[in-house]
């Protein structure tokens, strides 16, 4: 039989599923049932889902979570969050706690401006070029009006239009380079579309349009969170704590290797929030991880000061997201998280997706100059095993109880559990 397929997409679920349990799924019987076994029993909603993307066959749960008592700029939040990491949402409820404590965490939006390009080769000499570009510019914002209308009466739209020579990097490679406020939307469809009229409006014999695309890089849509302290309040041995910290900062500015994992670390938390609230996390993550490499070298996002006794950390970061449009009001779990927000702004959703991040690195840092990372850890992927393990409540606490400070693994808590029960 065949492995390959046309008209895939034109089938339907059943027979998209029985195709693949046919030719590819023949060995896992239970594929019709684990498959079956997601689908939402409300047809309209099952429907919503299937139809975000092409040949969907079922939904992909990961747990929605919570984490209660974040103070922001003096506000009061409880941050939704999605992700299958364990010790991810506990970390940031108790560095929630912690912080709000001790002032809570300040947030400021530096700048919220998004970039388009339109790529294209021109052979000929570049003072025709500008020429024709400072000619045709007023042209080219006059073909988007009907694009940006609504835009612009948000406040938004397009900033400015640069025509920039890339010639010494490729030749006969120019751009036109825009710049955008997209106000609480994402932007990308609008970005793009107004990239594509702009382009076919300045197409003509001699230049050859490559592509037009946003840009991830958004090092001017920029949000700032911070938290300080004495260090007095950061608790028994303050100052001790804080030297660690700064230390660790340090190691994750000059060393690659470090900085990747520091800033995995504050992703946990970003991305969390960003998928919370339907917005894009791979757009998130590419720009996010450019802007740690703006230097030419990779380095942490956050830092750290140790000044007069005041200890201060934060973070600075570029956050392309949206309050409306997309899939945030589409997705009824997007739409509830942004109201649990109490309906943020795109401007407001930076500020907290940045303390998300920061509040992260925070639980991190602390887990690992102090008690080491595995303690927390473990604790959680005991909780895990152990509900793998259908435990029960009673079994649960003996064992969390023993198990204490041991290494975990599924054949040691599985002995364990078995021995407790021929007891
Ligand atoms: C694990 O998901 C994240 C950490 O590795 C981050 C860090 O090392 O800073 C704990």
């Amino acid at each position: 039989m065949s492995k390959t397929i046309t008209g895939f997409s034109k089938l339907d679920k059943e027979e998209k599923t029985t195709w693949l349990i046919n030719n590819f799924l023949s060995d896992f019987p239970e594929s019709h049932s684990v498959l079956n076994q997601y689908l939402n029993p409300n047809k309209k909603l099952q429907q919503l889902h299937d139809e975000f993307i092409e040949n969907s066959i079922s939904n992909y749960y990961l747990p929605f979570a919570v984490a209660p008592n974040f103070t922001i700029n003096n506000k009061a939040y409880v941050i939704p969050m999605v992700i299958e990491e364990s010790s991810v949402v506990a970390a940031a409820s108790l560095v929630a706690k912690f912080w709000s404590k001790r002032g809570g965490f300040k947030a400021e939006v530096l700048s919220t401006t998004k970039i388009g390009q339109v790529h294209f080769m021109y052979a000929g000499a570049y003072l025709n070029l500008e020429t024709y570009f400072n000619a045709i510019k007023p042209t080219l914002l006059k073909a988007t009006e009907s694009i940006t209308k609504n835009m612009r009466k948000r406040g938004g739209g397009i900033l400015d239009i640069e025509l920039r020579d890339k010639t010494s990097d490729l030749d006969n490679y120019y751009q036109l380079h825009v710049t955008f406020e997209t106000k609480d939307s994402m932007g990308a469809n609008f970005i793009n579309s107004c990239l594509e009229t702009i382009a076919n409006t300045f197409r003509k014999d001699d230049v050859e349009i490559v592509m037009s695309i946003l840009s991830n890089y958004i090092p001017d849509c920029l949000v700032k969170a911070e938290v300080s302290c004495d260090i007095d309040d950061l608790g028994e041995n303050g100052m001790e704590f804080a030297k660690k910290f700064y230390q660790a900062l340090q190691i994750a500015q000059v060393e690659p290797y470090r900085a990747v994992t520091h800033n995995k670390g504050i992703m946990n938390g970003i991305d969390a929030v960003v998928i919370a609230t339907g917005n894009d996390f791979r757009a998130v993550e590419a720009g996010v991880h450019a802007y740690a490499a703006k230097s030419g070298k990779y380095k942490s996002l956050s830092q750290c000061t140790i000044n007069d006794g005041v200890f201060k950390f934060w973070i600075e970061i570029p956050l392309a997201l949206g309050t409306v449009g997309g899939l945030t009001n589409l997705h009824p779990l997007s739409k509830l998280s942004l109201n649990l927000l109490q309906n943020p702004s795109a401007k407001e959703l930076m500020m907290i997706i940045a303390v998300a991040g920061l509040a992260q690195n925070f639980a991190a840092l602390k887990a690992l100059t102090t008690t080491g990372i595995q303690k927390g850890h473990m604790k959680m992927h005991l909780n895990n095993i152990l509900n793998q393990l259908e435990a029960t409540k009673d079994e649960k606490m003996m064992l969390v109880n023993s198990l204490n400070n041991q290494h975990i693994t599924y054949n040691s808590v599985n002995k364990a559990l078995q021995q407790l029960r021929v007891r």
